[in-house]
């Protein structure tokens, strides 16, 4: 059997998708507790398999998308595994925005697993990536032990929590100089990507968002989901500073009636923030609050007369992170701290270049750099370690104790921690 690698031809697109089990109907998520999502609908939906004008829709979208770079595995010219990378930039430690490629889409037929084609496909969408001169890559997990193998590993996580309204009441504060304003789904479209411009610029993690990002939202109700609605804070000039959407899905139990999900809630400013929160705890005719997709260092908490009110119901890996060109991407973030660390890396067969001694320099206020060096390491680092690292949001003591990072010099893991640990963590209010 023949085996071929390569991006589909035109031709070959609706062969393609129907790899994908988003046009096949198949699960795409291993199985979650629908509760992840804040209210009882199933997860994941249901999904009938895509006709063939939807696959048409989807090839000619894709056609003229320059961000989206398709692959698939062909086996005696059969499509039989497909996968993409859409090219995003993605804000590291110190705002700046680097190239990084979101891996997407990603399926092997049941027939052809386990023979290496994810491997092949993986590679190929590697080295494209770093043809185009993006020195990350990134990807939610399905399974959380499939990824690991190819060197990436967790860099942002999301929080799911859960608090009584009548436990809520916040901690007393000044009055709120701005307003709140209920709005419609066609400007809350026309608001959101601002707003997400100022709140990507700051937070670690935070992606470019798609060209149709915020098309979806609307003021109607998708099944039990319950309507969208649309929340907008501005400051006392009037200029927005703060949005959230949040829905009241319908449920046939009583131990689910009543919930507010809030789907995404952003503010530039700690008064919008608090102004976001206050409403939406406190909002009549309902009883609990959800908030399925959260920072884990959510300043609510502190926010809160009552902390424990606040329970963490989930927490789990989001986006995760792969290293494609380690000095290019060491020096394109910046360090709180600064110093030098020789860091070693030996274990990386995908991208062969990234093994060596790497020398990072971090001097007060100036860029970084990272050369090579002959110097001996301070520290060994597998390169998915590195992947965790890099946005700040892993302990360096805790991969020391799993043995993902080893220290050979006195005091090059407190360095390494001092140097590249964030605060607020890294965090990406929506994936891909
Ligand atoms: C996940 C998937 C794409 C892997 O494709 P594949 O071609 O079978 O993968 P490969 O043959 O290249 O496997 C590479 C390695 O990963 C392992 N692996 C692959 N899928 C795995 C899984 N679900 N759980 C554990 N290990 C897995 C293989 O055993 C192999 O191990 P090895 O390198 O030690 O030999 C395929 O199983 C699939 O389509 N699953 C259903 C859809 C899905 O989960 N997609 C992921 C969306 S993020």
């Amino acid at each position: 059997m023949a085996t071929e690698i390569r991006p589909p031809r035109r031709d070959e697109m609706h062969a393609y998708y129907r790899v994908l089990p988003y046009a096949n109907g198949l699960p795409q998520w291993e199985p979650e507790n629908a509760a992840w999502h804040g209210g009882p609908e199933p997860w994941p939906p249901q999904r009938a398999p895509a006709t063939a004008q939807q696959l048409e829709l989807w090839a000619l979208d894709h056609e003229k998308d320059p961000s989206f770079h398709p692959v698939a595995a062909f086996t005696d010219g059969e499509c039989v595994g497909a996968s993409a990378t859409i090219s995003f930039e993605v804000t590291v430690p110190g705002g700046a925005a680097v190239p990084m490629a979101g891996v997407t889409s990603t399926a092997v037929l049941a027939t052809h697993r386990r023979r290496g084609h994810l491997r092949g496909m993986m590679q190929a969408m590697f080295d494209a990536a770093l043809r185009r001169g993006e020195p990350l890559a990134m990807l939610s997990a399905s399974e959380g032990s499939i990824y690991g193998r190819y060197g990436y590993s967790p860099a942002t996580h999301r929080t799911r929590w859960e608090l009584d309204r009548h436990q809520a009441a916040l901690l007393p504060a000044a009055p709120d100089p701005g307003s709140l304003e209920l709005i419609r789904a066609d400007e809350a479209r026309r608001l959101w990507p601002a707003l997400h411009a100022q709140v990507r610029a700051r937070r670690v993690g935070e992606l470019t968002p798609l060209s149709d990002q915020w098309d979806g939202l609307s003021d109607g109700a998708e099944g039990t989901g319950g309507a969208w609605r649309h929340l907008v804070h501005r400051d006392r000039h009037g200029a927005v500073d703060g949005l959230a959407r949040f829905r009241l899905p319908w449920s046939p139990t009583a131990a689910d009636a009543g919930t507010l999900v809030v789907e995404a809630l952003e503010a530039t400013d700690p008064a919008a923030y608090r102004a976001l929160w206050a409403l939406l705890l406190d909002f009549d005719l309902t009883k609990r609050v959800v908030a399925p997709a959260r920072p884990r260092d959510e300043p609510l908490r502190w926010l809160l007369a009552n902390p424990r009110a606040m329970r963490v119901t989930r927490q789990s890996d989001n986006l995760w992170a792969r290293l494609l060109d380690v000095p290019a991407a060491l020096a394109r973030r910046s360090y709180d701290s600064p110093g030098e660390l020789a860091i070693a890396v030996d274990d990386d067969l995908m991208c062969p270049a990234n093994n060596g001694t790497w020398l990072l320099h971090a001097a007060d206020g100036a860029a970084a750099s990272c050369t090579a060096t002959d110097r001996r390491p301070d520290l060994t680092v597998t390169t998915a370690a590195l992947g965790s690292l890099y946005f700040g949001g892993a302990s360096a003591h805790d991969l020391a104790w799993a043995g993902r990072v080893t220290a050979h010099t006195e005091g090059a893991l407190g360095q390494l921690h001092r140097m590249f640990r964030t605060d607020p963590e890294p965090h990406n209010s929506f994936g891909f």
